[in-house]
């Protein structure tokens, strides 16, 4: 006997909150209603949930302003409560998990999901939540059928695409360097829990250590040619017209994790139920897709601008590693960011103004001879570019909910289940068109 489908397509939870409301807001865009039966969205249901029902329905408000809003079931559930979770979890298809931080919040979502079954995403930016949820729940997933896939939003979906982006370019790529810089009229300003998110993960980076120590070494992907050097801390890139210093964010290593798996599977990871002719395009697609060293660099035009990213790198590393700093930290945001993040988030205005641009620098080898010759310098140099609208509330919005689409409408090619990171489930999809097709650009710069 058929089971019967759950009632909602996709429950988007914690749908009150900064970055809820955005992804709520651009979901909606997707939605096939009355008024438009014939639209190809496969998303024909939603649910909103979270812990706080009217909240969630000022969300719902803002998201339709100002038509009103749209008879959209809003569903209780506490993180604290794991039968809620439970409850709400089997009533979808996918869940898009916007509670966090994810350290705090995400590991009872993502038990549900997978005892559920129910495929997940979120936008967690926090590598220690990733990991863990990895080794917690990878097989139980592939036995449930159901994809736990984190960092489906500015961390690290650029990145990865970005770097794929980049390496295909090459024939043989030895490195790729990511400069990120963000832009805006006004000021650039992220919400708390972004902040509190990075604080927490400087605070408990010993975990993170020590989680990854006691693992099996995963697979490392052969890279031809020597590693890059590591250079000076403040890089002055003069073709781009930035000072850049290294970016502790999750990117470097959800590429890495993603680089892993296809050294592991070369022709990446099998659909439940792909077509022959996917099969020839997933095939197709990893064979271009070469590993490289990756790195992150944030970026910016002036060099007060660089000693300003590193005052702040300086208070969070310093301040973040015992309770009195961390309380210093959380409590006076805005003091110790510089402006930079604020209890209240920025304003609507602060976020349509801002945008980012993300360059990839590749380096490698124009042939094989070359390369193989043990320490010999790459000898080409591949740059391209990944720019968007407001990184936080515009692009993770559409990146999520864009993974998620393709989640509802492409199922049968992607892998039967397991906790990945979304390069390796979406690198081989249309993604990459898609996010074209919403105001994220892919180009390529320059070759020499
Ligand atoms: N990947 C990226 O690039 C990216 C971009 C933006 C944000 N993020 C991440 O997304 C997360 C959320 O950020 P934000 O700025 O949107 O935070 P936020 O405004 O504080 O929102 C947090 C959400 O979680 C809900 N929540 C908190 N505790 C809960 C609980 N016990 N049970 C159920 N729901 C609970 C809140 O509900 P209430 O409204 O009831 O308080 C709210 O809906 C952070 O971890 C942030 O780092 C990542």
């Amino acid at each position: 006997m058929e089971e019967t489908p759950p009632p909602y397509d996709m429950i988007i939870l914690g749908a009150s909150g900064f970055t809820g409301k955005y992804v709520l807001k651009e979901a909606l865009k997707f939605l096939r209603s009355s008024s438009s039966p014939s639209s190809s969205s496969p998303l024909k249901s939603i649910a909103i949930a979270g812990r706080n029902p009217a909240k969630l329905a000022q969300s719902l408000s803002w998201a339709t302003h100002p038509n009103p809003p749209p008879q959209i079931p809003i569903l209780t559930s506490d993180t604290s409560d794991f039968s809620s979770l439970l409850y709400v979890t089997s009533l979808t298809r996918l869940v898009l998990n916007c509670v966090g931080p994810f350290r705090l919040h995400g590991d009872p979502v993502v038990r549900a999901c997978v005892q559920n079954g129910t495929d997940y995403l979120d936008i967690c930016g926090e590598p220690e939540f990733m990991e863990k949820m990895e080794v917690e729940y990878h097989d139980q997933a592939i036995d449930k059928g159901c994809l736990v896939v984190s960092a489906c939003g500015f961390d690290s979906v650029p990145a990865e695409l970005g770097f794929m982006f980049n390496s295909r370019q090459f024939d043989i790529p030895n490195s790729v360097e990511a400069y990120l810089s963000l832009e805006s009229d006004k000021k650039i300003v992220g919400n708390f829990a972004t902040y509190e998110s990075a604080v927490l993960g400087v605070a408990n980076a010993n975990v993170l250590r020590q989680l990854r120590k006691s693992r099996p070494k995963r697979p490392r992907p052969q890279i031809p040619g020597p590693p890059p050097p590591k250079g000076p801390t403040i890089e002055q890139k003069k073709e781009l017209g930035l000072w850049a210093v290294r970016l502790p964010s999750a990117d470097s290593a959800v590429v890495r994790r993603t680089l892993s798996i296809l050294s592991a599977n070369p022709s990446g990871l099998p659909g439940v139920n792909e077509s022959a002719d996917h099969i020839k395009k997933r095939e197709a697609f990893w064979s271009t897709v070469k590993p490289a060293h990756f790195g992150v660099k944030i970026g910016t035009k002036s060099f007060l601008g660089i000693l300003r990213l590193i005052a702040v790198g300086l208070f969070i590393g310093l301040l973040g590693n015992f309770s009195f700093g961390r309380w210093l930290l959380l409590k006076f945001p805005s003091f110790f960011t510089l402006g930079w993040f604020r209890k209240k988030g920025p304003t609507e205005d602060e976020v349509s103004s801002a945008s980012f641009k993300m360059w990839f620098v590749g380096h490698g080898f124009s042939d094989s001879s070359t390369a193989s010759l043990g320490n010999k310098k790459p000898d080409t140099q591949i740059v391209t570019r990944v720019t968007g609208p407001e990184i936080g509330y515009i692009t993770t919005p559409i990146i999520l909910v864009q993974c998620a689409l393709i989640t509802l409408s492409q199922r049968v090619d992607l892998p039967k289940g397991g906790v990945y990171p979304p390069g390796i489930v979406f690198g081989p999809t249309d993604l990459q068109e898609r996010l074209q097709q919403n105001g994220i650009s892919f180009d390529l710069i320059s070759k020499a």
